[in-house]
């Protein structure tokens, strides 16, 4: 094959063969094409796009530059959530246990926070032990005892992905469906799942902030997944304000374990219901959505999911202790509030604000390598729509350093809109893919 007509083939806008895909895949994976050949046709496609085929073809070269989990040992249907990423988005804390807890194997392969983004990993790091970093021999013992496992990327898998979504992130070439597709996709079925269920986030926290882009995603999501072989869900869902109250590790660590004993922010209990529901449809276990969602409330009130996600936590090498002793978690050494300025009702919580000033406080990461503070963040007292009075406080700041403490509450204070009529908050849930009756 020959390298730059590939990419003119691209940049002039024509389809690429399946073959050639693979092969450009492959070498680039095998180091035989440079990161300057890759950049270029990195924004060939950015700028002409991929077509539905191009995009399974991608997804299916990029998927297999590595490994493919075989899980067919395990009698239970394999099936995982993922989310587009959103600021106190802790859904995977009480989703994985309650559909593990439901006879769901959950092979989870999650990833860190970046930006004001928040990631799985690193809440579950801040729990003391936890380690995200098994081998994949280890994560199939993990599965084999707790039905569910919670680990980060390796090198076994998908290989590609990592090294095209570094190039992409300092070239500009993020923002691309196909790509955000294919690097989605091929990650996900290298954990040798039947099915997907996908949080697509829109609004401000989110990455696509707006809905008609995370439509647009989610069609190819879901396309794609199913031409791959997979069942594949998709949820559009708000993420104009923070998910649930608590934004920061080990605060949000909490907040999932409040939740799996039934204590937890009702719009966070509630995505977590739809998305565990789906994912008992996508396997089997339920027919319908409405039994679905039952089962997850019968399994949450049980405990089983409390217990399986402290089963897990010990497996994982953590310190189950936490489960019951939140003091066993990191927590910063100074707190501050900000409060409502005048009466009236939520307007606005801006989602990227918080995160944003969550990720200054230390909880979240600039860049891949930066160093996070897992004890910091912020709780969200109030949301959209609460009604508050002059002085009532509406969120609250926990920090490690008193120089950023005060940067970060003026980041909050200018993320909160306060309407002097009453506010409907948007809904949670704002479209499924393929539509649901
Ligand atoms: N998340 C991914 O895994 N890949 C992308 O390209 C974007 C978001």
């Amino acid at each position: 094959m020959n390298t730059p007509e590939l990419i003119r083939k691209k940049r002039d806008g024509c389809a690429l063969e399946r073959g050639e895909i693979f092969e450009f895949i492959e070498r680039y994976t095998r180091g035989e094409i440079p990161d300057y050949q890759c950049a270029a046709f990195l924004m060939a496609v950015f700028f002409r796009g991929l077509d539905g085929r191009e995009t399974a073809d991608l997804t299916e070269a990029m998927l297999h530059s590595g490994q493919v989990l075989d899980l067919s040992c395990f009698p239970q249907p394999k099936i995982d959530k993922h989310s587009t990423g959103g600021v106190g988005d802790k859904t995977s804390l009480v989703i994985a246990p309650v559909a593990a807890a439901s006879g769901l194997l959950v092979p989870m392969i999650s990833g860190r926070g970046l930006g004001h983004t928040g990631g799985t990993l690193d809440k579950l790091e801040s729990i003391p032990g936890f380690n995200t970093r098994l081998t994949l021999a280890e994560f199939r013992r993990v599965l084999g005892v707790c039905g569910m496992g919670l680990i980060g990327q390796t090198d076994e898998l998908a290989p590609a992905d990592r090294k095209l979504y570094a190039l992409r992130d300092v070239t500009a070439t993020v923002e691309s469906i196909p790509l955000i597709a294919a690097s989605i996709l091929s990650k996900k079925l290298a954990e040798g799942i039947d099915g997907l269920v996908l949080d697509v986030k829109t609004g401000s926290g989110a990455f696509l902030k707006k809905f008609q882009n995370a439509r647009e995603l989610a069609t190819c999501l879901v396309e794609i997944g199913t031409a791959c072989g997979i069942g594949v869900q998709a949820l559009i869902t708000d993420m104009s304000e923070p998910l649930g109250n608590a934004v920061g590790n080990a605060l949000e660590v909490v907040e999932a374990l409040e939740t799996l004993k039934g204590r937890g922010p009702q719009d966070l209990v509630e995505l977590c219901r739809e998305l565990t529901a789906h994912m008992l449809l996508l396997g089997g276990l339920e027919a319908t959505l409405d039994a679905a969602r039952a089962r997850f409330d019968t399994v949450l009130a049980s405990g089983q999911a409390l217990e399986k996600l402290a089963q897990v936590i010990g497996a994982q090498g953590g310190d189950a202790r936490v489960v019951e002793d939140y003091s066993r978690l990191p927590r910063a050494q100074h707190e501050d509030s900000v409060v409502a300025p005048e009466d009236g009702f939520v307007a606005g919580l801006e989602a990227q604000a918080v995160g944003q000033a969550s990720m200054l406080l230390g909880a979240g990461r600039q860049r891949l390598d930066s160093v996070i503070d897992p004890a910091v963040g912020v709780i969200v007292e109030k949301k959209v729509g609460d009604p508050v009075s002059t002085g009532e406080r509406i969120c609250t700041l926990y920090a490690n350093d008193l120089g950023l403490l005060r940067r970060a509450r003026e980041m909050v204070r200018a993320a909160i809109e306060i309407s002097p009529e009453p506010v409907r908050a948007l809904p949670l849930i704002l479209a499924r893919l393929p539509e649901f009756g």
